[in-house]
């Protein structure tokens, strides 16, 4: 086990995409759940040729590969189910599927979550509260050091287009991150009088505009991220929560504290978010106007639990064709 401080709690998983079927079929089946086995997936004639960038190690040379699209998604038994969806999506819509490298965050051991749990005060969703919930603050730290660019996702989403599209947003001279930005939500409401009546906290945004962006669809620059070492800065803030409660959600308002303002907006498309309806009754949701490459089911109500439930909300039926998970009465062949 490497004795690297970020890896102590939480372990990096790679899979070989060309793989993934059989590989995360065995993998998935946590408990009762059993998951069907994805179709292979081809790259088309155009795509770029992964080139070896360190042989030495054979076959899973594409997780540092530049040309490859990187993907960093979380696994946990709760939301198992949604991160298989996000890669078939993934996969599918993609005209490259043979390069994109999937990496996946899984909390090893419970106890070694204590790291990121000294650190976690109550939200007011425990499931915020989960520290792999946390994995999007540790990715540079957490991903090899080749990997300079990553699209992190959620587990409750479906892409609906080709992702090589969003990894590919242009970050500018010094941006960090890209993400769908909303400035038309009440930013204000992100923070506690608290944060607001000091001075020495609400001055963090006096040279920026800062906007609310959801957490859950990202295109991150690594190096950048390491460079100006952000792992720290949110850590700061969470620490700073520990002891004043300057916010009540959970991983979302540090990137807010530190990234906010200086983000490159990235179209709406790739974040339609709210599917899951609101924190506290779970109501069905419409999409918002426009175009649709990503379906988010971001807040309470998810789309399995209630197809599960027989009570889909219409949009449910968007997530259901993804759903790789075998049911005792559809077993196949
Ligand atoms: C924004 O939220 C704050 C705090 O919740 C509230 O006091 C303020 O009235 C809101 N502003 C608008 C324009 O809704």
């Amino acid at each position: 086990m490497p004795k690297s401080p970020h890896l102590h709690f939480l372990l990096l998983l790679v899979f070989n995409v060309s793989a993934f079927g059989a590989n995360a079929a065995a993998a998935a089946a946590t408990g009762t759940l059993q998951f069907k086995e994805a179709p292979q997936f081809y790259n088309s004639p155009d795509c770029p040729l992964l080139t070896d960038e360190d042989d030495s190690n054979g076959e899973s040379s594409i997780f540092c590969s530049d040309q490859a699209i990187h993907v960093a998604i979380t696994l946990d038994s709760a939301y198992i189910r949604g991160s298989m969806a996000v890669i078939l999506s993934v996969l599918q819509h993609s005209s490259c599927p043979q390069n994109i490298a999937f990496h996946f965050v899984a909390s090893v051991y419970p106890f070694d979550d204590s790291s990121v749990s000294r650190l976690i005060s109550t939200s007011i969703r425990s499931a915020l509260d989960c520290p792999l919930n946390y994995a999007r603050s540790y990715l540079a730290n957490l991903l090899p050091l080749c990997v300079s660019r990553v699209v992190y996702l959620d587990s409750d989403l479906v892409l609906v287009d080709d992702i090589a599209k969003l990894a590919a947003t242009p970050l500018g001279d010094d941006s960090v991150l890209a993400a769908p930005q909303y400035c038309n939500a009440n930013f204000t409401s992100y923070f506690t009088t608290t944060f607001w009546s000091n001075p020495s906290f609400s001055l963090t945004f006096a040279n920026r505009k800062p906007c609310y962006f959801n957490t859950g669809v990202m295109a991150i620059d690594l190096d950048r991220w390491r460079k100006g070492d952000y792992t720290t800065k949110i850590e700061e803030w969470m620490e700073v929560q520990k002891r004043m409660r300057i916010y009540n959600l959970g991983s979302l308002p540090p990137f807010l504290l530190v990234f906010a303002g200086n983000i490159v907006p990235v179209d709406h498309r790739w974040n339609q978010h709210g599917l899951g309806g609101d924190n506290f009754r779970g109501l069905c949701r419409d999409l918002h106007p426009g175009p649709v490459s990503l379906l988010h089911w971001s807040g309470k109500g998810k789309p399995w639990a209630r197809l599960d439930a027989n009570r889909p909300c219409p949009l449910d039926a968007l997530w259901a064709p993804y759903d790789l998970l075998q049911t005792p009465f559809a077993l196949d062949s």
